[in-house]
C-alpha cells in the first residue's frame, strides 16, 4: 500500500499553510511546507550574495544546503545549523524564492528532498506543484485559492501579527507579481491538477475549509 498523501496547492496567501497544518494535526500525518524549502534556498542565496541570474551558483547552494525541520506547533527551520525561522516569512524572501523556483535545475535538486517527507502514517504536502509534479500519484488533491484582495489582506494580517512591518498596497502588488511568476514559468507552473478538488476560500471560515478537506479523505 502506498503511503497516503494529501496535496494542497494554490497561490500565495490562499491559506494553504494554516489549513494544511490543521488537517495534518487532525489526521496525525506529517506535514511538508514545500514553500519553506524554496524560501530556504532564497536565504542561502542571499547569505552567499549570489546574483539571481547565476543559475550554477544557485544550484550549488541548493544542493549543498543542510536543512533541518522541526515541525512542532511552530515550524522551526535550520539552514546549515543556523535558525532561519524569522527570515522565512519575509515578503522579500518569498519574492527571491519565486525567482529561484523558476529554474528547472533548482526544482530538480529539491524534488527528492520533498519526496523524502512521505512517511507513515501519511503526508499533507502544501505548495504549488505537489499534486502535479512532486506527488502526482497522491490519493487526495486539493486546489485552494481565494481572490487576490482576500489573499493580500490575510498576508497583511499575518505579517502584522508577527510584528513585521507591512503595507497593504505593496503586498497586493507583490502577490500579483509572485502569482504571475508562479503561473507563467515553464517548469512546474502553478496549475490545478485535473483530479484536484477546487476550493475558493474567499468567503469561508478556516473551520469550513478544514471540514471540506477532511470530507474528501473520509
Ligand atoms: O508558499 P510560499 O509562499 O512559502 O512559497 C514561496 C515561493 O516558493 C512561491 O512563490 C513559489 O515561487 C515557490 N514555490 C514553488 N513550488 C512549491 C512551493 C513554493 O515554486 N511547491
Amino acid at each position: 500500500m502506498p503511503i497516503p498523501v494529501l496535496t494542497i496547492d494554490g497561490p500565495s496567501g490562499a491559506g494553504k499553510g494554516t489549513i494544511s497544518r490543521l488537517v495534518a494535526r487532525k489526521l496525525g500525518w506529517n506535514y511538508l511546507d514545500s514553500g519553506s524549502i524554496y524560501r530556504s534556498v532564497a536565504i542561502a542565496v542571499q547569505n552567499a550574495s549570489i546574483e539571481l541570474n547565476d543559475i550554477n551558483a544557485i544550484v550549488d547552494v541548493a544542493q549543498a544546503m543542510a536543512l533541518e525541520f522541526n515541525c512542532g506547533d511552530e515550524l522551526i527551520v535550520r539552514l546549515n545549523g543556523s535558525d532561519i525561522t524569522s527570515q522565512l516569512g519575509l515578503e522579500s524572501t518569498g519574492g527571491v524564492a519565486s525567482v529561484v523556483a523558476a529554474y528547472s535545475e533548482v526544482r530538480a535538486v529539491l524534488l527528492k528532498k520533498q519526496q523524502d517527507f512521505r512517511r507513515l502514517p501519511g503526508l499533507v504536502a502544501d505548495g504549488r506543484d505537489m499534486g502535479t509534479v512532486v506527488f502526482p500519484d497522491a490519493e487526495f488533491k486539493v486546489y485552494l485559492t481565494a481572490s487576490a484582495e482576500t489573499r493580500a489582506e490575510r498576508r497583511y494580517k499575518q505579517l502584522i501579527e508577527k510584528e513585521i512591518d507591512a503595507n497593504i498596497v505593496e503586498i497586493t502588488s507583490e502577490i500579483e507579481a509572485r502569482d504571475r511568476r508562479d503561473m507563467e514559468r515553464e517548469t512546474a507552473p502553478l496549475t490545478m491538477a485535473v483530479d484536484a478538488l477546487y476550493i475558493d476560500s474567499s468567503n469561508m471560515k478556516i473551520e469550513q475549509v478544514v471540514e471540506e478537506v477532511l470530507n474528501l479523505i473520509r
